[in-house]
């Protein structure tokens, strides 16, 4: 399967690439390679120093929390263009990650305002405002389904019930930590996906990115590595059988990325879907 021109069809009509690479340092690399989809942040200049036609590739970008104000929305908007380099994007999502999220952090410049106890200072926004702000951008009156919900999602985490909802209304999931993150998480490490890469001569990450995409999703690993970023592009098609054994993996029901437990405060439990 040649990724760069394997695409999902969403509600909104548009098409998107279902490999996508979250990084800051590798754009170049991964432009010259073939990635074309980007999710992204402090990249501009390998933007601009590319010479990939700009409609041949697809850029993602996100509202942090401390813009959830809608008088923030616009202007965190034109401060990452500016800071991209670039004059429009191709999808701009509210950073969300959690169940606990959307949560509306103390507007301001401050990634995470942290009181003197450490924990994240929020405010009384509803993502519901921040959301109509979100619709502005595009037109001053639309209601806007969304086409694309970026949730950490892996081998430990399949969030089934997600995933068919979402296909249900061409809602298309965006699978973060497709690698089970940067803290080792073992998936590369279960026995079967050694076995089957073993077999078919590819790397454990290939099996599971491209397992990834057969199950319907869009994959964003992230790697700061030239000759993995290159592998991790190389995705082919899992056999049915091999597929199926790795749905019936034990669901671990692990998450990786956890801010709550960073930010404290808030429990740190969760339901798989
Ligand atoms: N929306 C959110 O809240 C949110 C949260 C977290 C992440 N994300 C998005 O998801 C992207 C990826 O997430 P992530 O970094 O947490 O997880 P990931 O892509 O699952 O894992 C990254 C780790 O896997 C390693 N790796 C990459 N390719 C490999 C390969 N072929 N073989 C072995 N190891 C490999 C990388 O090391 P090397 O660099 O050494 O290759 C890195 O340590 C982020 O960049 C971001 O865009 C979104």
């Amino acid at each position: 399967m040649t990724i760069q021109n394997h695409t999902l069809g969403s509600n909104n009509g548009e098409q998107f690439p279902d490999l996508e690479l979250g990084t800051y340092e590798a754009v170049l690399t991964a432009l010259d390679v073939g990635y074309r989809h980007f999710d992204c942040a402090c990249i501009g200049e390998a933007f601009a120093m590319t010479t990939v036609p700009r409609n041949k590739y697809y850029v993602t970008s996100k509202l942090w929390n401390n813009c959830y104000r809608p008088e923030d929305v616009g202007p965190a908007l034109e401060a990452t263009l500016a800071e991209l380099k670039r004059n429009y994007l191709d999808l701009y999502l509210m950073h969300a990650g959690t169940q606990f999220w959307p949560q509306a952090f103390k507007s301001g410049n401050e990634e995470f305002p942290m009181d003197a106890q450490g924990r994240v200072i929020s405010e009384d926004v509803s993502f519901v405002d921040t959301w109509k702000a979100m619709e502005k951008l595009i037109l001053d009156n639309c209601k806007t389904v969304p086409a694309v919900n970026q949730v950490e999602l892996h081998l430990y985490l399949l969030r089934e019930k997600l995933l068919q909802f979402s296909k249900k209304h061409n809602n298309i999931i965006t699978a973060y930590s497709p690698l089970g993150g940067p803290r080792s998480p073992g998936v590369t490490d279960e026995p079967l996906i050694r076995e089957i890469a073993k077999r078919l001569h590819k790397s454990p990450a290939q099996v599971l990115l491209s397992w990834g995409v057969r199950r319907g999703t869009v994959v964003v690993p992230k790697s700061a590595n030239p000759a993995r970023i290159k592998a991790n592009l190389e995705l082919f098609e899992l056999s049915k059988e091999d597929f199926e054994a790795i749905n019936e993996l034990s669901r671990k029901k692990i998450r990786y990325c956890f801010p709550e437990k960073l930010w404290s405060g808030v429990a740190a439990c969760f339901e798989d879907d």
